[in-house]
């Protein structure tokens, strides 16, 4: 495992996280596939792994998954950063101060280690949500603050009305099919001070190249996605077909060279969900190689022309 720092703190994080949406959510398989036994011999296993970085929600299977995710990190709470999120609708004062304690109870620790916000919401003012991740911050209930799919205007100003916590991170969507965050956010947060939280980073399993146009998934999470739409998966085709050569070239998986190129910019921290200890196990191994300079810009010139349809 590789580690990094969460923005600016002095807080030792791995470069792969692991991203617990899929932990109670039942459109990821929670119930099915998927449950609580396996989820937690998946966080214990990412753990033995090296990773020390776990993301999860207060609206993920509606709690269930901090829930578990508490459970899982009962004994090695000390030894890991949790990073949970607070919904845009509870960003009033009040409920944000509600909605911490709730997560608190859920995840079964008296701090969270990285407080974001979810989706910023345009009704309610960032300063008054500010007041109260500064009161939380005072109170020692949050290490730090965060956000999350939030455009560079936003952030300044959610930043100039923070006074005492520190705000180190946005989590954004970012893969080699979804690269706006590099226009504006990505140099910003990186000038700033702040990590890159790169969710999606496997394009929800697509850049592991087991989905074509005749195998797309049927969840609902998935089936109206953009990138899976057949228009779209044929532009998708030509670079899994590019990955495909580099992951014989590097013997590694094309899920591995993905993350691999993801994690390869600064301060830039992925956070893959895995649904199986097998999953898991590949995308930690992703870090353990290093793509040549030229591979790496050869893979960012032809993802860079995918120009993919989202209307
Ligand atoms: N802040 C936000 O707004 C936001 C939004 C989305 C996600 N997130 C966070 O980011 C995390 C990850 O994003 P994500 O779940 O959307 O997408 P992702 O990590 O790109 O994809 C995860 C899915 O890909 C498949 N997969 C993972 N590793 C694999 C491997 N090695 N081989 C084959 N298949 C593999 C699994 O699904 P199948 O096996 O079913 O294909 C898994 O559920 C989430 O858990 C959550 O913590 C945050």
């Amino acid at each position: 495992m590789k580690y990094t720092t969460l923005g600016y703190l002095d807080v030792k994080v791995s470069v792969i996280g692991l991203g617990c949406w899929q932990f109670g959510d039942p459109n990821w398989g929670w119930g099915k596939e998927l449950n609580e036994e396996l989820a937690i011999k998946i966080i214990h296993e990412a753990y033995n792994l090296g990773i020390n970085f776990f993301d999860t929600a207060e609206i993920y299977g509606d709690g269930v998954s901090e829930t578990v995710l508490g459970k899982g990190l009962k004994e090695i709470r000390d030894n890991v950063v949790i990073a949970t999120k607070v919904s845009p609708s509870h960003l009033r004062y009040k409920d944000v101060l509600k909605a911490c304690e709730n997560s608190l109870k859920r995840l079964n620790t008296d701090r969270i280690d990285l407080y974001q916000i979810h989706w910023p919401n345009f009704y309610i003012p960032l300063k008054e949500t500010a007041q109260a991740m500064d009161e939380l911050y005072k109170q020692g209930k949050i290490k730090a603050v965060g956000v999350s799919n939030f455009p560079v205007p936003m952030i300044k100003e959610f930043k100039k009305n923070l006074k005492v916590a520190p705000l180190v991170s946005n989590q954004v969507q970012y893969n080699l099919v979804e690269r706006l965050v590099e226009k504006e956010i990505a140099k910003y947060c990186r000038r700033n001070g702040m990590s890159i939280i790169a969710y999606s980073p496997l394009a929800q399993g697509l850049l592991t190249g087991k989905y074509s146009s005749s195998n797309i998934p049927t969840d609902a999470i998935r089936r109206n996605k953009a990138w899976f739409r057949k228009e779209n998966l044929d532009k998708i085709m030509n670079l899994l077909r590019e990955l495909e050569s580099l992951s014989n070239k590097y013997n590694k998986k094309i899920s591995q060279i993905s993350l691999n190129w993801l994690i390869s910019h600064p301060n830039t921290i992925a956070i893959p969900g895995a649904k199986t200890l097998e999953q898991l196990k590949e995308n930690v191994e992703s870090c353990d190689f290093e793509l040549s300079k030229s591979d790496f810009k050869y893979i960012s010139r032809i993802s860079e022309n995918l120009d993919l349809d989202y209307f």
